[in-house]
Protein backbone atom coordinates (compact mmCIF):
# COMPACT_ATOMS: atom_id res chain seq x y z
CA UNK A 1 0.00 0.00 0.00
CA UNK A 2 1.52 3.51 -0.95
CA UNK A 3 0.46 6.75 0.39
CA UNK A 4 -1.37 9.07 -1.89
CA UNK A 5 -0.50 12.77 -1.53
CA UNK A 6 -2.92 15.24 -3.99
CA UNK A 7 -1.26 18.42 -4.58
CA UNK A 8 -4.01 21.17 -4.00
CA UNK A 9 -1.47 23.36 -6.45
CA UNK A 10 -3.77 21.41 -9.15
CA UNK A 11 -7.02 22.30 -6.73
CA UNK A 12 -10.06 25.16 -7.65
CA UNK A 13 -8.98 27.55 -4.99
CA UNK A 14 -12.21 29.24 -4.99
CA UNK A 15 -13.27 26.12 -3.54
CA UNK A 16 -10.13 25.40 -1.84
CA UNK A 17 -12.04 23.58 1.64
CA UNK A 18 -14.62 21.47 -0.75
CA UNK A 19 -11.37 20.20 -3.26
CA UNK A 20 -9.33 19.18 0.00
CA UNK A 21 -12.52 17.44 1.32
CA UNK A 22 -13.06 15.70 -1.93
CA UNK A 23 -9.56 14.15 -1.89
CA UNK A 24 -9.54 13.36 1.88
CA UNK A 25 -9.74 9.73 1.52
CA UNK A 26 -5.78 9.90 0.52
CA UNK A 27 -3.58 10.18 3.79
CA UNK A 28 -1.11 13.17 2.80
CA UNK A 29 -2.84 16.51 1.86
CA UNK A 30 0.32 17.96 -0.36
CA UNK A 31 0.80 21.36 -0.47
CA UNK A 32 3.25 23.63 -2.75
CA UNK A 33 4.60 26.93 -1.07
CA UNK A 34 6.36 29.03 -3.68
CA UNK A 35 7.85 31.95 -3.16
CA UNK A 36 8.62 33.82 -6.31
CA UNK A 37 12.66 33.54 -5.15
CA UNK A 38 13.47 29.74 -5.35
CA UNK A 39 11.14 29.17 -8.20
CA UNK A 40 9.26 31.59 -10.42
CA UNK A 41 5.82 31.11 -8.91
CA UNK A 42 4.13 32.44 -5.95
CA UNK A 43 1.52 30.06 -4.30
CA UNK A 44 0.26 29.05 -0.86
CA UNK A 45 1.26 31.04 3.01
CA UNK A 46 0.77 29.48 6.32
CA UNK A 47 -2.59 31.46 6.31
CA UNK A 48 -4.35 28.96 4.04
CA UNK A 49 -2.81 26.05 5.71
CA UNK A 50 -4.37 27.38 8.98
CA UNK A 51 -8.05 27.88 7.08
CA UNK A 52 -7.93 24.32 6.03
CA UNK A 53 -6.10 22.52 9.20
CA UNK A 54 -8.49 20.31 11.35
CA UNK A 55 -11.05 20.26 8.57
CA UNK A 56 -9.93 16.97 7.16
CA UNK A 57 -8.14 14.33 8.83
CA UNK A 58 -5.07 14.24 6.02
CA UNK A 59 -1.28 14.74 7.23
CA UNK A 60 -0.28 17.80 6.01
CA UNK A 61 2.58 17.59 3.78
CA UNK A 62 4.30 21.25 3.46
CA UNK A 63 6.63 21.20 0.75
CA UNK A 64 8.76 24.62 1.04
CA UNK A 65 10.00 25.71 -2.90
CA UNK A 66 10.94 28.79 -0.95
CA UNK A 67 15.38 30.65 -0.28
CA UNK A 68 14.61 30.59 3.16
CA UNK A 69 12.53 28.03 4.61
CA UNK A 70 14.23 28.63 8.72
CA UNK A 71 12.49 32.04 8.18
CA UNK A 72 8.80 30.47 7.93
CA UNK A 73 9.01 27.15 9.60
CA UNK A 74 8.00 28.22 13.11
CA UNK A 75 4.92 30.32 11.00
CA UNK A 76 4.02 26.79 8.93
CA UNK A 77 4.63 24.52 11.59
CA UNK A 78 2.08 26.74 13.73
CA UNK A 79 -0.75 26.70 11.33
CA UNK A 80 -0.62 22.98 10.95
CA UNK A 81 1.98 21.25 9.23
CA UNK A 82 2.72 17.96 10.07
CA UNK A 83 5.83 17.75 8.10
CA UNK A 84 7.98 20.51 6.48
CA UNK A 85 10.36 19.57 3.67
CA UNK A 86 12.56 21.87 2.04
CA UNK A 87 15.32 22.06 -0.41
CA UNK A 88 18.64 20.68 -0.12
CA UNK A 89 19.47 23.72 -2.67
CA UNK A 90 17.86 26.63 -0.64
CA UNK A 91 20.86 25.93 2.23
CA UNK A 92 24.73 26.79 2.07
CA UNK A 93 25.53 23.90 3.86
CA UNK A 94 25.63 20.86 5.96
CA UNK A 95 26.13 22.76 9.19
CA UNK A 96 22.15 24.46 7.97
CA UNK A 97 20.76 21.56 6.85
CA UNK A 98 21.55 19.76 9.83
CA UNK A 99 20.17 22.81 12.02
CA UNK A 100 17.25 22.92 10.30
CA UNK A 101 15.85 19.44 10.69
CA UNK A 102 16.72 19.46 14.68
CA UNK A 103 14.70 23.18 14.34
CA UNK A 104 11.44 21.64 12.51
CA UNK A 105 11.88 18.57 15.11
CA UNK A 106 11.69 21.53 17.72
CA UNK A 107 8.07 21.81 17.04
CA UNK A 108 7.26 17.93 17.25
CA UNK A 109 6.68 17.40 13.75
CA UNK A 110 8.73 16.04 10.69
CA UNK A 111 11.46 16.97 8.92
CA UNK A 112 11.78 16.07 5.08
CA UNK A 113 14.52 17.47 2.55
CA UNK A 114 14.09 17.80 -1.19
CA UNK A 115 16.33 17.46 -4.12
CA UNK A 116 16.10 19.14 -7.78
CA UNK A 117 16.13 16.98 -11.05
CA UNK A 118 20.09 17.97 -11.31
CA UNK A 119 20.70 17.67 -7.66
CA UNK A 120 22.70 14.06 -6.98
CA UNK A 121 20.89 11.57 -4.86
CA UNK A 122 24.84 11.85 -3.36
CA UNK A 123 24.65 14.52 -1.37
CA UNK A 124 22.40 13.51 1.04
CA UNK A 125 24.80 11.41 3.40
CA UNK A 126 24.23 9.31 6.08
CA UNK A 127 24.07 11.94 9.08
CA UNK A 128 21.40 13.68 6.91
CA UNK A 129 19.69 10.60 6.16
CA UNK A 130 19.65 9.18 9.47
CA UNK A 131 17.87 12.61 10.76
CA UNK A 132 15.12 13.12 7.98
CA UNK A 133 11.56 11.83 8.46
CA UNK A 134 11.02 11.95 4.56
CA UNK A 135 12.92 12.70 1.46
CA UNK A 136 11.33 14.35 -1.32
CA UNK A 137 12.63 13.19 -4.95
CA UNK A 138 11.50 15.92 -7.53
CA UNK A 139 10.54 14.57 -10.94
CA UNK A 140 9.88 17.92 -12.42
CA UNK A 141 12.26 21.12 -12.30
CA UNK A 142 9.68 22.68 -9.17
CA UNK A 143 7.89 25.27 -10.01
CA UNK A 144 4.14 24.35 -11.67
CA UNK A 145 2.40 21.49 -12.00
CA UNK A 146 0.78 19.74 -15.40
CA UNK A 147 4.68 19.31 -16.46
CA UNK A 148 6.73 15.60 -17.47
CA UNK A 149 7.90 13.25 -15.72
CA UNK A 150 11.97 13.18 -15.61
CA UNK A 151 13.01 9.62 -15.41
CA UNK A 152 16.13 10.56 -13.93
CA UNK A 153 14.07 10.64 -10.76
CA UNK A 154 14.06 6.47 -10.74
CA UNK A 155 17.89 5.69 -10.19
CA UNK A 156 17.63 8.23 -7.21
CA UNK A 157 14.38 6.67 -5.44
CA UNK A 158 16.42 2.91 -6.26
CA UNK A 159 19.65 4.24 -4.37
CA UNK A 160 17.21 5.82 -1.16
CA UNK A 161 14.90 2.97 -0.82
CA UNK A 162 18.74 0.71 -0.92
CA UNK A 163 20.55 2.70 1.45
CA UNK A 164 17.07 2.33 3.69
CA UNK A 165 16.80 -1.39 3.75
CA UNK A 166 20.84 -1.42 4.39
CA UNK A 167 21.27 1.01 7.05
CA UNK A 168 17.52 0.72 8.60
CA UNK A 169 16.81 4.41 7.59
CA UNK A 170 13.50 5.77 9.08
CA UNK A 171 12.20 8.03 5.68
CA UNK A 172 9.49 8.37 3.39
CA UNK A 173 10.28 8.13 0.08
CA UNK A 174 8.30 10.31 -2.15
CA UNK A 175 8.16 11.35 -5.20
CA UNK A 176 6.65 15.24 -6.86
CA UNK A 177 5.87 15.81 -10.75
CA UNK A 178 4.61 14.16 -13.49
CA UNK A 179 2.64 11.40 -12.25
CA UNK A 180 0.10 9.59 -14.03
CA UNK A 181 -0.93 5.80 -14.63
CA UNK A 182 1.81 4.67 -16.45
CA UNK A 183 4.93 7.01 -14.25
CA UNK A 184 3.04 5.78 -10.73
CA UNK A 185 3.79 2.14 -11.71
CA UNK A 186 7.24 3.24 -12.78
CA UNK A 187 8.50 5.02 -9.17
CA UNK A 188 6.43 2.31 -7.62
CA UNK A 189 8.77 -0.44 -9.31
CA UNK A 190 11.90 1.77 -8.09
CA UNK A 191 11.02 1.82 -4.26
CA UNK A 192 9.26 4.62 -3.96
CA UNK A 193 6.66 5.16 -0.68
CA UNK A 194 4.61 8.22 -0.96
CA UNK A 195 3.24 9.60 -4.14
CA UNK A 196 2.49 13.39 -4.77
CA UNK A 197 0.17 13.95 -7.61
CA UNK A 198 -1.57 17.03 -8.74
CA UNK A 199 -3.16 17.01 -12.27
CA UNK A 200 -3.84 13.12 -12.42
CA UNK A 201 -5.71 13.61 -9.12
CA UNK A 202 -7.36 16.98 -9.63
CA UNK A 203 -8.32 16.69 -13.43
CA UNK A 204 -9.20 12.92 -12.88
CA UNK A 205 -13.17 11.81 -13.38
CA UNK A 206 -13.42 10.03 -10.29
CA UNK A 207 -10.75 11.19 -7.89
CA UNK A 208 -11.49 8.82 -5.21
CA UNK A 209 -10.37 6.26 -7.63
CA UNK A 210 -7.54 7.40 -8.97
CA UNK A 211 -6.48 8.10 -5.19
CA UNK A 212 -6.97 3.89 -4.90
CA UNK A 213 -5.30 3.70 -8.08
CA UNK A 214 -1.85 5.51 -6.53
CA UNK A 215 -1.94 3.33 -3.39
CA UNK A 216 -2.56 0.02 -4.62
CA UNK A 217 0.53 -2.19 -5.86
CA UNK A 218 1.61 -1.93 -9.18
C1 LIG B 1 5.81 21.29 -8.54
C2 LIG B 1 5.13 20.88 -7.27
C3 LIG B 1 4.27 19.68 -7.41
C4 LIG B 1 3.11 19.83 -8.36
C5 LIG B 1 2.98 18.52 -9.06
O1 LIG B 1 6.77 22.23 -8.25
O2 LIG B 1 6.08 20.60 -6.26
O3 LIG B 1 3.81 19.22 -6.14
O4 LIG B 1 1.89 20.13 -7.75
O5 LIG B 1 2.05 18.65 -10.07
P1 LIG B 1 1.79 17.50 -11.15
O6 LIG B 1 1.38 16.29 -10.38
O7 LIG B 1 0.68 18.08 -11.97
O8 LIG B 1 3.05 17.31 -11.91
ZN1 LIG C 1 5.37 19.60 -4.37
Amino acid sequence: MYIAAPSILSADFSKLLEEVKDVSTAKFLHIDVMDGHFVPNITIGPLIVKSIKGKVDMVFDCHLMISDPKKYTESFAKSGADIITFHYEALNSKEEILDLIDYIHSFKIHAGISIKPNTSVDVLDEEILSKVDLVLVMSVEPGFGGQKFMENSLPKIKKLRELKDKFKYNYIIEVDGGINKETAVLVKKAGVEAIVAGTYVFKSQNRKETIKELEKDF
